[in-house]
């Protein structure tokens, strides 16, 4: 039997699914750990299969689990047709598969075509072969600069700090946009092109749905025999022409890509991590003849606040009526600060969005961090998030509430993004994003907080007890139990996909929007409460007041949502 005889016909009925689903990203090396070598795995996804069901998610996002070195977290793929070792076999993957299929949860697995690990047999067979040859000319090799070639072909900086050229024995040097360990592709070659179709057809033929692309808009390169600088790089418009980024010719791959998600039925699925200039550009990766769907990493990238939100879903929905596609929305991932923690430190003068980075830059310390502070609004916005229209892309953790790890000694740090750079010279997320990868903790006590037997690969906190699966459990106002109840509701109230904003209830403070139905979310972005309109009280992120005279009233740093008459 295979995973796909397993899938009941619900899940192949709908060929909608993704429009408007819950999405939960599982950071596998991260989530459980079933065999107790400190490395989470397969085994331990399929035991929490229940834990998922219980959320009320529509489908889980997988991070890669493909064989890798871990150079950057698994995003460095030694074959992108099997399963890590440490993590896994594709028996059980399949076996993950039925048990996420059995209770209704789709799969969308991670493709990461921008670069390979160097450990892919096809950089080895490059790194043996000639200059010249045709095993090179699948990577982005060059000869070097200076005298006897002993400088970069350019001068070109990783997107992870260092150098972007390597140099190999032969004396030519290979182009790698990260870490060292992720040489990028020539998607100019056409055995590039066809090996990912075949990468592509192997998971759905597994019963995957649908696939996140990582780095989606570098992809094409086009790179003369002259290579600019890195001032002069950094100097040109990145409206389809930049040598690097988001060239036009990427959507002539993604086209070809369709043509196989539609081989199955339903379509596989796809989103793209696109990081563009403009909305406009982005439309392109979310065109039903391309990937379909694209991130937007606005919320991530906004504080707190009622104008800025409303700016950023007025926009993005604008946009998903041109392209015809569903908007995302997403707080919190596994590169970036955890949302309740960004919402609990002081906003970064000038930078609006940036909320945290210093604090992170720094290391802690960790009580700098207002918990209870961030956790209330990050509240309110999931709430706010899981009433819009679009699909909801939810981190593995923030169901519990959980903040980042700020304070992890130097020796234990695993992301290339810290290693790469030197304390003078690192960006705003310098220290890496090793905070928000930290192992979950299911239990309030015992070995790795419940994660597994062993000790977890990244060190948990004391404070993680608190944030627990087992203290948040059935225990009122937890914010799991918010969580949960948020999506059964999102379930059963979802409805076409726009909504219009309540003018009379909109303030400097306070978002309100009706979607159709009747359901009411209204936040109040501010200290003070404002007063609450009439309707059904389904659930509110924090409680709701009452005044002596029996009014309901909203207070500070929550989201409700009502539901109330149709007229
Ligand atoms: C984006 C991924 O989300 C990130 O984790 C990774 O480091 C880079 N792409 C490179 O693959
Ligand atoms: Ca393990």
């Amino acid at each position: 039997m295979t995973a796909l005889d397993t899938v009941p016909t619900l899940l192949h009925d709908d060929t909608d699914w993704w429009r408007q689903a819950s999405v939960y990203q599982i950071y596998p090396r991260s989530f459980a750990d079933g065999n107790g070598d400190g490395i989470g795995d397969l085994r331990g996804i399929i035991s929490r299969v229940p834990y998922l069901q219980n959320l009320g998610i529509d489908a889980v996002w997988l991070s890669p689990f493909y064989p890798s070195a871990l150079a950057d977290g698994g995003y460095d793929v030694d074959d992108y047709r099997d399963v890590d070792s440490k993590i896994g076999t594709l028996e059980e993957f399949d076996e993950m598969v039925a048990a996420l299929h059995g209770v209704g949860i789709r799969l969308i697995v991670d493709v990461v075509p921008n670069h390979s690990s160097d450990r892919h047999e096809w950089f080895v067979e490059a790194l043996a072969a000639s200059k010249g040859s045709n095993a090179r000319e699948r990577y982005i090799f060059r000869d070097g600069t200076g005298e006897n070639g002993e400088l970069p072909p350019a001068d070109w900086t990783s997107i992870f700090g260092g150098p972007a050229w390597t140099r190999v024995p032969d004396g030519q040097w290979y182009l790698h946009s990260f870490a060292s360990e992720q040489p990028d592709f020539n998607w100019k070659h056409p055995e590039v092109r066809e090996d990912f179709l075949h990468t592509l057809r192997f998971w759905s033929d597994r019963g995957v749905d649908g696939f996140r692309i990582d780095v989606a808009h570098g992809l094409a390169k086009d790179l003369g025999e002259v290579l600019p600088s890195k001032a002069e790089l950094s100097a040109m418009p990145k409206d389809g022409t930049h040598p690097l980024w988001d060239r036009d010719e990427v959507h002539e791959i993604y086209a070809e890509w369709r043509s196989v998600f539609n081989e199955y039925t339903p379509a596989r699925t796809a989103v793209a991590e696109a990081w563009v200039e403009t909305p406009e550009r982005r439309a392109k990766y979310a065109s039903p003849t391309g990937l379909g769907q694209a991130f937007n990493f606005d919320l991530m990238d906004a504080d707190f606040s009622a104008a800025q939100f409303r700016d950023i879903v007025s926009d993005n929905l604008a946009q998903s009526a041109v392209t015809g596609s569903s908007t995302t929305w997403v707080f919190s991932n596994h590169d970036g600060i955890r949302h309740a923690t960004r919402y609990g430190l002081p906003p970064r003068a000038g930078r609006p969005g940036k909320q945290g980075a210093d604090w992170v830059l720094a290391g802690g310390p960790e009580d700098g961090i207002d918990r209870a502070l961030g956790l209330r609004r990050a509240r309110a916005a999931t709430l706010f998030e899981l009433a819009l229209p679009g699909s909801a892309y939810l981190y593995q953790g923030e169901e519990l509430g959980l903040h980042e790890v700020a304070e992890i000694p130097d020796d234990q740090r695993q992301d290339p993004a810290f290693w790469r750079t030197t304390a003078d010279d690192r960006g705003h997320d310098g220290l890496g994003r090793d905070g928000c990868r930290v192992p979950l903790p299911w239990t309030r006590s015992g070995s790795s907080f419940g994660f597994g037997t062993g000790t977890a690969h990244l060190p948990q906190p004391a404070w993680f007890a608190d944030f627990s699966v087992e203290a948040e459990d059935g225990a009122e106002g937890s914010t799991l139990e918010l969580y949960r109840k948020a999506l059964r509701l999102r379930t059963e109230l979802q409805s076409a996909e726009n909504l219009t904003w309540d003018e009379d209830l909109c303030g400097i403070d306070v978002l309100a929007f009706e979607r159709p139905g009747g359901w009411l979310s209204i936040t109040n972005f501010g200290a003070d409460a404002v007063a609450l309109p009439e309707g059904e009280m389904l659930v509110s992120s924090a409680p709701v007041e009452t005044t002596a005279d029996g009014h309901h009233q909203l207070p500070g740093a929550t989201t409700a949502w009502l539901r109330r008459p149709v007229s």
